[in-house]
């Protein structure tokens, strides 16, 4: 996905956002510092939030009901809230949740988080078609219930998939979310991707 990272081209509101959220980056920084040995953080590893800061911004005049997979100390779920959407994040490790609604509070926003699976009760494990697992946790019930919705309530699914895991994720989306969907990932080696739910095959 191309987006530009010039912040000279926001407006002054989106200017002033991301002045807070430059402290809400500093904050969830120093609690990865302070807690980067607790079990809890194992699967954890923060994205480019600049980079997903712009993805958020170039998709929000499309796209308007955002779920965060794996939502870690909720800093892109708290952003997208800010920005608009009506955003919720779903994390299986009940301490990162904590600190995410904390974080929440802090930051004036109303983003929901709850402790669970994205992966739906209902979904079929079948490795032989591409479903790995390296980091996504795989045995623990799903988180959304919690929240009263389901995959298919959004329009914009974001995620910070391990490498290999992205054709489980798309098997996720293929199997539960809403076909008018996209699917916004953050990857360290490609940085950002966006798959159109039409495009990924059936
Ligand atoms: C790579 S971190 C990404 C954190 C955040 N989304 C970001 O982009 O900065 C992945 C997060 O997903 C969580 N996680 C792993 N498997 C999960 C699952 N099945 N359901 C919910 N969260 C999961 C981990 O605990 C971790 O916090």
């Amino acid at each position: 996905m191309d987006v530009s990272l010039d912040d000279s081209k926001l407006s002054a509101s989106d200017l002033a956002l991301l002045k807070e959220f430059g402290e809400l980056w500093n904050r969830a920084e120093a609690i990865w510092d302070s807690y980067q040995q607790h079990s809890a953080f194992e699967s954890y590893v923060s994205a480019d939030y600049h980079a997903v800061f712009h993805a958020l911004i170039s998709l929000r005049e499309q796209k308007s009901r955002f779920i965060e997979w794996g939502s870690g100390l909720g800093v892109v779920t708290i952003m997208a809230d800010r920005l608009g959407y009506e955003a919720v994040g779903i994390e299986a490790k009940d301490l990162l949740v904590d600190f995410a609604l904390d974080l929440a509070d802090d930051f004036q926003s109303e983003a929901e988080f709850s402790v669970g699976s994205f992966i739906p009760d209902r979904f079929e494990w079948d490795p032989a078609s591409g479903d790995e697992s390296i980091r996504t946790i795989i045995d623990i019930p799903a988180g959304y219930d919690q929240l009263g919705v389901e995959l298919r309530d959004f329009d914009l699914v974001y995620s910070y998939p391990w490498p290999t895991e992205h054709a489980l994720y798309h098997n996720v989306m293929r199997e539960f979310a809403d076909p008018n969907s996209v699917l916004l990932t953050y990857d360290a080696r490609e940085g950002l991707g966006l798959v159109h739910f039409a495009d990924l095959g059936f």
